[in-house]
């Protein structure tokens, strides 16, 4: 079958019209028990929780124990069940088991963000091929409907240009830096106590996160499928009240912005880097846990969505819109994936980068600086943004934060000439 066939609509179910779908919830941590108490508090949705796998067995849980079981396998493998929501927190995992129930032509909900990223070819073809159907919306800003908009909605509309704040966690810790001059391990531990942040919160604040998502966004918004490690990601683990200070010099907050772009000659770009926002923009009173996507579109102009991006009961409402949808025989059709644009990182981006190595600065070799701050250790100018990929695990080992301030240019004429001549 042709990779870019439609997709086939979700199967019909065996249970009687009237009954509630049989979920298989695979994983009960914050969105698992998310939707678990959104279904208990909403007895007439159409769906009940019929069996529990989880990892480990003998943890405290606010069900009895009876209520779960150890072998996530024998739900796959149960046809009474009508859906199978995955959502633990081993990508992995996660993948091995959202491909054996798509294989078997399951009808699977999954949040794991990670997992998608790095396997969403693969099971965009199982479902090609006919076996299964996946949604995901709960993967990209919790409760907020862009997946869906972007697949359904905006399937048959070019997009100019997508920027959004993805990750509940950072987008929280760089608020309280913010409004109360919270330092940054403080605000971190209140995220963390609120069940935003991942387990590994290296995950939230150096922008893998949001990174997944973004690779997400680009397949439904362009049809493109970006490996994760083609975008650029910058998170704010070296961030100090120096760069809160310096971006409130200039009117500006600073927010981990993903970035997708149609650039002049049709190809597109994406890179998830903390960015300086001024008011002009929605994303600038995005605050706390909230995520917010603002889409330009060539034909509707700009749209924004706000939502709440992390949390047990918004995300789980967005597995339950989900399941909504499935009954409905909803499935993505990855519309623009047969004319997908091909993804460009040969542009330069121009950031401020605050340092005291040195070394970065030549590391980096920026083409142009508009400004430099002996005292605050800060330059600002043009960098080619395949540099920063290149040099991301050292800026983040050096402790060094870097800000975009969201202008993109072409590679430069002197680089390109430096390029040839080395
Ligand atoms: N850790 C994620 C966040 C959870 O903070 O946004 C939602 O994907």
């Amino acid at each position: 079958m042709s990779t870019n066939a439609a997709l086939p609509l979700a199967s019909a179910s065996s249970t009687p019209a009237g009954q509630p779908w049989r979920i298989g919830l695979i994983g009960f941590g914050c969105v698992g028990q998310g939707l678990y108490t959104i279904l208990e508090q909403q007895p007439a949705s159409g769906f009940t929780v019929a069996r529990i796998a989880v990892k480990t067995a003998g943890k405290v849980r606010p069900l009895p124990a009876g209520r779960f079981e150890l072998d996530a396998g024998a739900l796959l493998a149960d046809d009474s069940l009508d859906v199978l929501v995955e959502v633990i927190d081993d990508p992995e995992a996660a993948f091995q088991l959202v491909a054996e129930a798509l294989r078997r032509g399951r009808r699977v909900v999954t949040a794991n963000k990670a997992m998608l990223a790095c396997h969403l070819p693969e099971l965009v073809r199982l479902q090609r091929e006919g076996r299964g159907t996946l949604l995901y919306e709960a993967a990209v800003c919790g409760s907020i409907p862009v997946i869906r908009t972007l697949d359904a909605y905006f399937g048959g509309e070019p997009l100019r240009q997508l920027t959004g704040i993805l990750n509940g966690s950072s987008n929280y810790v760089l608020t309280r830096m913010g409004e109360a001059g919270s330092e940054y391990s403080p605000a971190l531990t209140e995220a963390q106590s609120q069940g935003f942040a991942e387990t590994d919160p290296a995950l939230d604040m150096a922008a893998f996160d949001p990174r997944s998502k973004a690779v997400l966004l680009a397949a439904h918004a362009y049809g493109t499928f970006l490996r994760p490690e083609q975008v650029l990601n910058l998170g704010i683990e070296g961030i100090t009240a120096v760069d809160i200070a310096f971006a409130a010099s200039q009117g500006q907050k600073i927010k981990v912005v993903a970035g997708l772009q149609r650039l002049p000659d049709g190809r597109v770009t994406a890179l998830v880097t903390p960015q300086l926002v001024g008011p002009e923009s929605p994303l600038y009173t995005v605050d706390h846990e909230f995520n917010g996507v603002v889409i330009e579109a060539d034909f509707a102009g700009e749209q924004f969505l706000r939502g709440r991006g992390a949390g047990g009961h918004p995300t789980g409402s967005a597995v339950l819109a989900d399941l909504a949808a499935l009954r409905q025989g909803f499935a993505y059709q990855y519309p623009k994936t047969a004319e997908a644009p091909a993804y460009a990182s040969d542009l330069e981006v121009e950031i401020y980068l605050r340092t005291d190595e040195d070394r970065l600065i030549d590391l980096l070799d920026f083409s142009e600086i508009s400004e430099e701050a002996d005292e605050d250790e800060y330059v600002v100018g043009y960098v080619a943004l395949e540099n920063l990929i290149r040099h991301r695990d050292t800026l983040r080992t050096y402790g060094a934060f870097v800000v975009r301030t969201g202008r993109l240019r072409p590679i430069s004429v002197a680089t390109l000439l430096e390029e040839v001549s080395a």
